[in-house]
């Protein structure tokens, strides 16, 4: 079958399921231990500081996605992961007035202990920094930590507009239109792309309720998993579909349709792919539908090794993806936003598989209800992400990173030329 490049611009509304009341909330509360940087003296005077570089238009994109999935023993590794512990994810770093009082200097000044801190947790929860409630101090931020900003591994699908281009400042999803849409775990990976790092920042609560942001251990979830199920998916490996179109209609014209079919296939391939960058194969008939043209994702593994630690992680984005978990939260996405994910040969993934893939899921969710400020700094192949449904006015950001600027050799190469334009052209149609 022909493989094209493509994204579908619904391919992200694709990842934002709808809350299931029937399915647990977040689980967990994120009550974790609390570090403090060495307490310092307050500055009076902050050294003037260098303007930080306008970012819009500047950006690299994404790395490629670094896979290392390959000979695991999963029932071995599973066990050693037990016998290691894991420690608290995410961990509370709380400012006091002394550190707040330095500004950006006491990120430059900690930077490489929060480098290691991170390392160890996969999320530090940064509270109470008033630095950070901008987007121009959230910038100063980051870039005092030693972060480098890239595109959003999915920018060219659209559906993420910038907050503040110049300084690499992403929204999340808090459009009015997707407020009732639960997203479900997931890396902010495609089989392609893959953010090393997210530093998620709250600027305003949802103003009614509701739209906490929740973080998982992808390595609690890999370790915490039957190890039956882990094992027949890491067999059997896993496909996404992101995009369906429903294509009914050319079966009114007889003997014409299958050349009619074709020709649709054709035409997506040839007009729409070249706007895209993710590696989809254009299937007609997957889910059982035969006039229901998918794209979907390459073959993957749910796991992965981390690679900075070679930890093993459960990397897959199921929880968000599956239909069926999806049914069963309330759901307002169009059709050809419908995502789903089946076994590697196209077959369906069991039922009671999904359930309990859903049930560890929930276990090891950390729900973050953030203040303005407040910042999530994730390490991208350890930890995924979701956010709950909200009501009122919401306004979270979201920066992503290829890596740390001390390390630039070991950044992998980009996943191609970014879309700007085509994603402003989206944001501005999806209100
Ligand atoms: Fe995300």
């Amino acid at each position: 079958m022909p493989r094209v490049s493509l994204a579908l611009p619904f391919a992200l509304l694709g990842a934002c399921g709808a809350f299931d009341g029937a399915l647990p909330r977040a689980g967990r509360s994120a009550a974790s231990r609390v570090a403090r940087a060495p307490a310092r003296m307050a500055t009076i005077e902050r050294p003037a500081m260098v303007e930080l570089p306008n970012l819009d238009g500047a950006l690299p994109d994404c790395p490629r996605t670094e896979w290392n999935s390959d000979g695991m023993d999963i029932a071995a590794e599973q066990q050693k992961l037990k016998a290691m512990g894991l420690p608290a994810c995410p961990l509370e770093i709380v400012a006091t007035p002394q550190e707040n009082a330095q500004g950006a200097a006491y990120f430059t000044e900690n930077a490489e202990r929060l480098r290691a801190l991170l390392r160890e947790h996969g999320t530090l929860w940064l509270k109470g920094f008033d630095l950070t409630k901008d987007e121009a101090g959230f910038h100063r931020f980051y870039d005092s930590i030693g972060l480098s900003p890239c595109l959003d591994p999915i920018h060219t699908s659209g559906l993420r507009a910038f907050a503040s281009a110049r300084d690499a400042v992403y929204q999340e999803v808090n459009k009015q239109s997707l407020a009732g849409h639960y997203i479900g775990l997931h890396n902010e990976a495609t089989t392609k792309k893959t953010a090393r790092f997210g530093a998620f920042v709250c600027f305003k609560p949802a103003s009614v309720r509701g739209g906490e942001f929740f973080i998982a251990d992808g390595a609690a979830i890999f370790r915490d998993m039957r190890t039956d199920v882990l094992k027949r998916l890491y067999e059997r490996k896993v496909r996404i579909s992101v995009s369906n179109l429903d294509l009914d209609v050319l079966g009114a014209l007889g003997p014409l349709k299958e050349g009619a079919m074709d020709a649709v296939k054709g035409l997506v391939q040839q007009v729409v792919a070249p706007k895209f960058d993710m590696d989809l194969e254009m299937l007609y008939g997957a889910d059982g539908k035969a006039m229901r043209l998918q794209a979907i994702e390459e073959v993957q593994s749910p796991v992965n090794r981390h690679p900075e630690t070679g930890i093993p992680v459960w990397f897959c984005n199921v929880h968000n993806h599956a239909r069926y978990l999806r049914d069963r939260r309330p759901c307002t996405v169009p059709e050809v936003g419908m995502t789903d994910v089946y076994l590697g040969d196209l077959s369906p993934v069991a039922a009671e598989d999904l359930d309990h893939i859903n049930e560890v899921s929930h276990r090891n969710i950390a729900t973050c209800a953030m203040a303005p400020g407040d910042v999530l700094l994730v390490d991208n192949y350890r930890v995924l992400h979701g956010r709950d449904i909200f009501e009122g006015e919401r306004y979270h950001a979201v920066s992503w990173f290829d890596g740390w600027k001390s390390d630039v050799s070991s950044v992998v190469g980009d996943g191609g030329k970014p879309g700007n334009a085509l994603n402003k052209l989206i944001n501005s149609l999806i209100k």
